[in-house]
């Protein structure tokens, strides 16, 4: 039976800052994102391990990581099968609708939008509850190009600065839903390893708390 505890990473922004914050309460020492290197094992034999962020969740759900830190918005979009234990407190964004005309959304419901993103999942939940038409486009990443070069009436993506929107001259329409980090947990491990993920998650609740003793 497997005994070491593996932890999933996600590459990129969100990474940063989950890498501080398991240091912050006296974990993740040695894990560093400035190598290729994949892998690490810090002090208290814990295993980490750093992958995309789309894979951080397949990783988690399928029980080779036993627990994961990801964007709420990678979870709404890949529907899995996988224990939310905890909210971060960082990686904060909200989901929204961009483009250059806001009165694309007030058409008639019989008009058919062009929508692009990395989200298809949100996206069709979405406009299914408010009964708008839309063709989906499903891109993988630059998300704002598609209204410029007349790919897509509007786009549907996370926004956090606002900067790539307002840099590519597109204003947000609506904002959508709030999206944070959040910490998960494979469901089969966290009832075989309860202790020492339960005390994981109660050192980064303290920490956001405030009340984390080191
Ligand atoms: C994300 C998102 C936006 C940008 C928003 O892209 O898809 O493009 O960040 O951030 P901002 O509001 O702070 O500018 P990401 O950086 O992950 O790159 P990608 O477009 O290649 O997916």
């Amino acid at each position: 039976m497997k005994t070491q505890l593996t932890i999933a990473l996600p590459t990129g922004r969100l990474g940063e800052s989950a890498i501080k914050q398991l240091q912050a309460i006296g974990l993740a020492n040695n894990v560093s994102t400035k190598t290729r290197k994949l892998t690490f094992i810090d002090d208290s034999a814990i295993q980490y391990i750093m992958v995309k962020p789309v894979d951080v969740i397949t990783y988690v759900e399928k029980g080779v990581a036993d627990m994961g830190i990801i964007g709420s918005d990678v979870i709404m979009e890949q529907q899995s099968d996988v224990y939310e234990v905890a909210d971060l407190g960082f990686g904060q964004c909200k989901f929204s609708i961009a483009g250059f005309d806001s009165s694309l959304l007030n058409q008639t419901q019989d008009t058919v939008l062009t929508v692009a993103t990395k989200y298809p999942y949100v996206t069709k939940a979405y406009f299914r509850k408010r009964a708008q038409k839309i063709d989906l486009i499903k891109i993988n990443g630059s998300v704002e190009l598609a209204p410029l070069l007349g790919l897509s009436d509007i786009i549907v993506d996370i926004v956090e600065t606002g900067n790539t929107l307002k840099a590519n001259g597109l204003t947000i329409i609506e904002d959508m839903m709030e999206v944070s980090a959040k910490a998960i947990v494979n469901r089969v491990s966290y009832r075989f390893n309860y202790e020492r993920i339960r005390d994981i998650t109660e050192r980064l609740n303290a920490l956001l708390e405030g009340d984390f003793d080191a």
